[in-house]
Formats: C-alpha cells, sequence, structure tokens
C-alpha cells in the first residue's frame, strides 16, 4: 500500500487495478465502477482530512439516520475524454453548488468548495484511464452525501459520509420515448424538497413511474401538485415543449430542479435565434397544440442523456404522437452542447473546465 499526501488529500491507490476486466464497447449505464472513490466525513463538528481510497464496501451501524430518516443528497456529472486524450468537466462549479443547496435544504453540513473541486479532480487524474474514448461515451460522476450518524431519533445526523464515485458508461440510448403526463401522483409541493437532489425524490417517483410502466410508458411527465394543469418536470429531466417555432420550459420553483442541461439549453436556443419562452405551459395547451398541428417537439434534457427526444405522450385516455421533424432543435441544441462537452467547438460561454 502506498500512502501519497496530496496538499490535503490523502491517498492510498489500489494495489491491482480492474480496468482490464472491464468491456468498454460495452458499457450499461452506471453499472461499473473504477478503481477509486473520494471520501471526506464529518465528525465531531467538521469535515476531516479527505481521503482516495481504493472503491470498496463501506460499514454503517444498522441505525443510521440514512436507513431511517432518508437524509441523503447527490449530484450527477460527467467528464469528458477529447482527441488528444485530454479530460473535460461541463460546468462542474454549478454542481458544486447544487450540491450545497440540497444539503441545506435536508439539515446536512455544507462541504467546503475546494474540498469538493480538489477531491472530484484528483480522483479524475488517478482514474484518468476509464473516462471511456468512443463516441458518445463518458464517465458518469456521483458525488454524494449521507447521514452516517447513528440513532433511533427523528432528528439530523451528528456524522455525514461525503462520497464521490465514478462509472464509465456509454452512449444514452433509450429507444423511442412515450411518456404519461400525470395527474394524480406529485414529484414535489410547494415548500418541499422538490428543488433539492435528495435521495427520496426519487424513491417517491418509483410507483407512480411503475403505474405508468404497467400501461406502456416509460416515463411520466410531472404536473403541478395543486391542480395538475401546468407541466413541471419529465422524472429525472427538466422539459422542453416546441410550439411553432418557440421553446417553452417551465420555470424553476420549489418543486423544480435547476437542471444544469436546462440552463445550457436555454442558453445555447437563444443563441441560435430560437425564441424561448420561460413561463408555466398549461396541460391544455400542450394538447390543444398537438390537436391542431402546432407541436412540433417535446424533449427531456438532463445530465444522463442530454437530450431526450420524446416520441408520443399520453394524457387521460389519449395518446398524441409527435410528428417527425427535419433538423430539429432537439438534435441542433444536442449537437452545440456535446461539441462544447467533447472539446469538439469553441466555448463562448466558458463551460468547459479542463482537469490538469
Ligand atoms: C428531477 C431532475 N430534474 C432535472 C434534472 C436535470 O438536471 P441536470 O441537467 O443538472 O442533470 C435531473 C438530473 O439531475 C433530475 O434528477
Amino acid at each position: 500500500m502506498r500512502i501519497a499526501i496530496s496538499p490535503m488529500i490523502k491517498i492510498e491507490k489500489t494495489k491491482k487495478t480492474k480496468i482490464d476486466k472491464v468491456d468498454f464497447n460495452n458499457l450499461p449505464f452506471g453499472q461499473t465502477y473504477t478503481d477509486h472513490m473520494f471520501v471526506c466525513d464529518f465528525e465531531n463538528g467538521k469535515w476531516q482530512q479527505p481521503k482516495i481510497i481504493p472503491y470498496q464496501n463501506i460499514s454503517l451501524d444498522p441505525s443510521a439516520k440514512i436507513f431511517h430518516y432518508g437524509q441523503s443528497v447527490f449530484e450527477g456529472m460527467k467528464a469528458y475524454k477529447d482527441e488528444e486524450g485530454r479530460s473535460w468537466l461541463f460546468r462542474p462549479l454549478d454542481n458544486q453548488k447544487r450540491i450545497n443547496i440540497s444539503a441545506k435544504r435536508l439539515a446536512i453540513p455544507e462541504l467546503p468548495e475546494e474540498y469538493f473541486m480538489e477531491g472530484l479532480k484528483e480522483l479524475l487524474r488517478l482514474d484518468s484511464d476509464w473516462i471511456p474514448t468512443s463516441q458518445g461515451s463518458s464517465l458518469y460522476i456521483r458525488p454524494f452525501v449521507f447521514a452516517s450518524g447513528n440513532g433511533f431519533h427523528a432528528s439530523p445526523a451528528d456524522s455525514y459520509k461525503f462520497i464521490i464515485a465514478c462509472s464509465p458508461s456509454g452512449a444514452y440510448f433509450s429507444g423511442k420515448l412515450k411518456v404519461l403526463i400525470e395527474e394524480n401522483y406529485s414529484r414535489a409541493a410547494n415548500g418541499g424538497v422538490g428543488y433539492a437532489k435528495a435521495g427520496g425524490n426519487y424513491a417517491g417517483q418509483f410507483y407512480p413511474t411503475q403505474l405508468a410502466v404497467d400501461k406502456g410508458y416509460q416515463q411520466v411527465i410531472w404536473t403541478d401538485d395543486h391542480t395538475h394543469e401546468y407541466i413541471e418536470e419529465a422524472g429525472a429531466m427538466n422539459i422542453f415543449i416546441r410550439i411553432g417555432d418557440t421553446l417553452l420550459t417551465a420555470p424553476i420553483s420549489d418543486r423544480i430542479l435547476d437542471g444544469i442541461t436546462r440552463k445550457s439549453v436555454i442558453a445555447i436556443a437563444e443563441d441560435e435565434g430560437i425564441k424561448v419562452e420561460v413561463r408555466k405551459i398549461t396541460v391544455n395547451e400542450v394538447v390543444e397544440a398537438a390537436k391542431n398541428g402546432t407541436l412540433k417537439e417535446m424533449f427531456g434534457a438532463g445530465t444522463a442523456a442530454v437530450i431526450s427526444p420524446i416520441d408520443e405522450f399520453g394524457y387521460r385516455d389519449n395518446d398524441f404522437k409527435l410528428p417527425v421533424i427535419e433538423n430539429n432543435y432537439a438534435s441542433r441544441l444536442k449537437k452545440r452542447i456535446t461539441d462544447i462537452q467533447y472539446n469538439r467547438a469553441e466555448d463562448k460561454f466558458g463551460w468547459r473546465y479542463l482537469v490538469e
């Protein structure tokens, strides 16, 4: 075991890499993990010395509060390799800020920016060979924090674990996407935790999503919890709707995650001269637009798939097919974003971040 000390991170390298056992031509999303992980514990009222150690199981007391009270938040981001073999991140400081926004809402102590960024960069330097190079593939990065402190008492824990784990992932392709506009269950409510990337937000989606899957849909489109008249989010993505030549997306609120892809899509669409309206979108106007032929595109936007075009949506007892449009916004915007991510194009927005 070699122990090295970088400015602040204690590094224990793996004795034997697992990389030769991985089939990089066949990478299911989020199922293979790299050689190392970043770990930092919050104990005695402060974050302790961060470490990078070989990827391994963790041991917790059965009374750890994560199991009982769901005190946990996470992030999802990616690292990309360019043709010269350099590694890049996309707007990583936005993920760093967002995990602290989520943490604060769940009464989890915030992690200092330099721990997150230095930990991430050091981990990517060590596991750089794990960033896949084939077309559309990338290294999915999962930073997360959870309550490791003990006690069957419904109160915040006194200790936490912050971990960054990485998973090489192939190009994301979901096949034809048929979604259901949901008007019984809700993902989030005013004053709740919908804007946080809290583990429980996802657990709460699984059952309604399974009901939709049983009816032949792949995903649920969430509407507002109060009236179910407004379209809000698509599963683990923000949603965009093109009516005529205008691109619509719902405004960020207590109930909607402030997606980094969403912000990027809005900026690039405006840069392309596309008219973008950030406003409340009614289910009625989308159904009407589908009926009168002005509904041109619907797509989800999120880190995993970048942009997922929706082929068909269901509302109450009717299904509506989206038209097939040449040179559509979804593929134009996806190309602009991925060209920046993979260092294939100029980055006039300053979003790309070199891992040196
Ligand atoms: C609920 C939800 N909305 C939207 C998004 C998209 O956010 P981002 O573009 O930052 O990945 C995600 C994924 O992180 C999500 O989980």
